[in-house]
């Protein structure tokens, strides 16, 4: 059954928690859809997770369309969100331009990193139908890749508490809170009638996300992610194992090859004998 943003508020108001990956390419996607991931979503981490690019604002919006159809491809279920990428969302005309691209190529919602100065954004994308996920504490494309905590003195907890609920008044029906402490996370989690989703946020948010890579071991492990899989260690067993046994002469092997029937190889081979 698809999941739409009205399942994903039964969740809050039923205090289930709502489980986020994000997701940069199809056979990732087919899996997170098979085992029921609530939001599939193809961030802008895609720039420094994937791409080699050295930070999130040098992904364009092609660069989210390639990635965003691909994942498309493989999201049978979930509800599927998409990122707007470094100054995509500049100004209301090109923010609804922009996401409606995202919606015409198979998004569910959008996401869109700041604070009180996208009000106006968040409302005319919200005006035109189109659902906003808000992004809170540490964003990348403002901030830089380096996270610090928010949310760590009086004025900066009360400024997020007010953000997020000026973001929420103004339409967003999801909030991502990065890198805020548990406290003003869980107060922001209880204010608001949205979900909320926490990265590095605590334990008390409506929903976690986390990085794939983080998930499957590829890279650094920071602090606010676990690692579930060894990536980064498999890959380069196996791709060493695969050189290996092509020096040595070990791969392929007689179940890898194909042969044409030996009555046709003998009559290449006459034909051959007479060519010379
Ligand atoms: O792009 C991304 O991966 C994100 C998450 C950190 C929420 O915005």
């Amino acid at each position: 059954m698809k999941k739409d943003i009205a399942h994903l508020h039964t969740k809050k108001q039923q205090q289930q928690p709502i489980t986020v990956l994000t997701c940069y390419d199809y056979p990732t996607a087919c899996m997170q859809d098979e085992a029921g991931i609530d939001i599939i979503f193809v961030g802008d981490s895609v720039g420094t997770n994937i791409l080699g690019y050295k930070s999130e604002m040098e992904v364009t919006m092609a660069d989210m369309l390639h990635h965003l159809k691909a994942v498309h491809r493989g999201v049978t279920d979930a509800y599927l969100l998409v990122d707007m990428p470094y100054a995509s969302d500049r100004n209301a005309k090109q923010a609804v331009a922009n996401a409606n691209l995202f919606l015409d190529n198979g998004a569910d919602g959008v996401k869109l990193e700041g604070g009180t100065e996208k009000v106006p954004i968040i409302t005319a994308l919200t005006e035109q139908g189109i659902e906003v996920c808000a992004h809170i504490g540490h964003n990348p494309q403002i901030h830089g890749t380096k996270a610090a905590t928010h949310g760590k003195t009086v004025s900066k907890a009360k400024e997020l508490i007010q953000t997020a609920s000026a973001l929420a008044d103004a339409g967003a029906k999801l909030i991502v809170l990065e890198k805020i402490t548990e406290e003003i996370s869980q107060i922001i989690t209880d204010t608001l009638d949205i979900p909320t989703i926490g990265i590095g946020a605590g334990r008390f948010c409506d929903g976690q996300v986390l990085v794939i890579n983080d998930v499957l071991g590829m890279g650094t492990l920071f602090k606010h992610a676990k690692r579930y899989q060894d990536y980064d260690h498999l890959t380069f067993e196996a791709i060493c194992q695969y050189k290996q046994e092509v020096e040595n002469g070990d791969f392929p092997t007689e179940a890898n090859v194909d042969n044409i029937a030996s009555d046709k190889f003998e009559r290449v081979k006459k034909w051959l004998e007479s060519e010379r």
